[in-house]
């Protein structure tokens, strides 16, 4: 690894800020977003991948931090990547046990993502795992854009989930390009990296899908609404159509395969001063 990859983002990265939040679920009603059950457990669904999946991410970047430039920019970034990740990663559990309280089997669906997990850590090499968290990474930055970006997206949640929300989808923005430097760092820039990435990308949007719709399904009919059809078509409208951010990130997930592709190509800084600024989330 060379100490020219150290800064290879095309421009000036922002400050990744720690903030050390703690959230309470104790007033947050079941249904939290505008009562609509299926909508709610849309993002309940994808909050319990995240103690697994995130603490999957540090693990795979923690793996190559000795070998970056001591003290270099990218160095002290993976140190506040992994700071916000592991934030991020207690505060979902918390939430997890706030879902387990309302009778929902949280832990059988977290020991299949576990088990899934383990399953990469013995069957694949450091470079595999660390090319499957850059495509996660990309995965949850594009929709954290889509949070920050459109105010209807979280409209009608109650304040305390949609600031969660928010929190995370920002600090998913400040980091957004850490582990895809580390990778570019570890790997190189080239047509096998590019090819890794590329591949992981298509198996991990496969099996984060397919996870992600088990996991509502289970939800939902845990709260005896999954033959509610009209409730299944809004969810639908709403993530394909209005707001529709699962719709509207398809060119930001597609702009992945393009060789040379780089996180801060798409520049979406103003929205994370906007997010400071507006959510009283600057510094902590
Ligand atoms: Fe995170
Ligand atoms: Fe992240």
């Amino acid at each position: 690894m060379s100490a020219s990859t150290d800064t290879p983002s095309p421009l000036q990265p922002p400050d990744i800020v720690r903030r050390n939040l703690q959230f309470s679920f104790d007033d947050v009603e079941r249904h939290w977003f505008a009562g609509d059950c299926h909508r709610t457990r849309l993002f309940d669904a994808l909050s319990l991948f995240f103690p697994e999946g995130e603490r999957f991410f540090i693990e795979s970047v923690k793996h190559y931090r000795p070998r970056l430039p001591a003290r270099g920019l990218l160095s002290a970034q993976v140190d506040d990547f992994i700071a916000q990740e592991a934030y991020h990663s207690r505060e979902h559990r918390r939430y997890k046990a706030w879902l387990e309280s309302q009778g929902i089997d949280t832990q059988r669906l977290d020991a299949a993502t576990a088990q899934r997990l383990d399953q990469l850590r013995d069957t694949t090499r450091p470079s595999q795992r660390l090319a499957i968290t850059i495509c996660l990474e990309h995965f949850t930055a594009i929709l954290a854009d889509q949070v920050l970006r459109n105010d209807r997206l979280l409209a009608g949640a109650h304040p305390q989930m949609r600031r969660l929300w928010r929190w995370h989808a920002l600090e998913e923005t400040e980091h957004k390009a850490v582990a895809f430097d580390v990778y570019e760092a570890a790997l190189g820039r080239h047509w096998r990296s590019w090819l890794l990435r590329c591949v992981s990308m298509l198996s991990v949007t496969m099996y984060f899908c397919g996870f992600a719709w088990l996991h509502l399904i289970h939800f939902v009919r845990r709260d005896g609404q999954s033959s509610k059809l009209r409730g299944w078509l809004g969810l639908l409208r709403y993530m394909f159509v209005t707001p529709g951010p699962f719709l509207r990130v398809l060119p930001a997930w597609l702009a992945w395969f393009k060789p040379g592709f780089h996180p801060w190509q798409h520049d979406n800084q103003a929205l994370i001063e906007q997010a400071r600024r507006e959510d009283g989330l600057a510094t902590v």
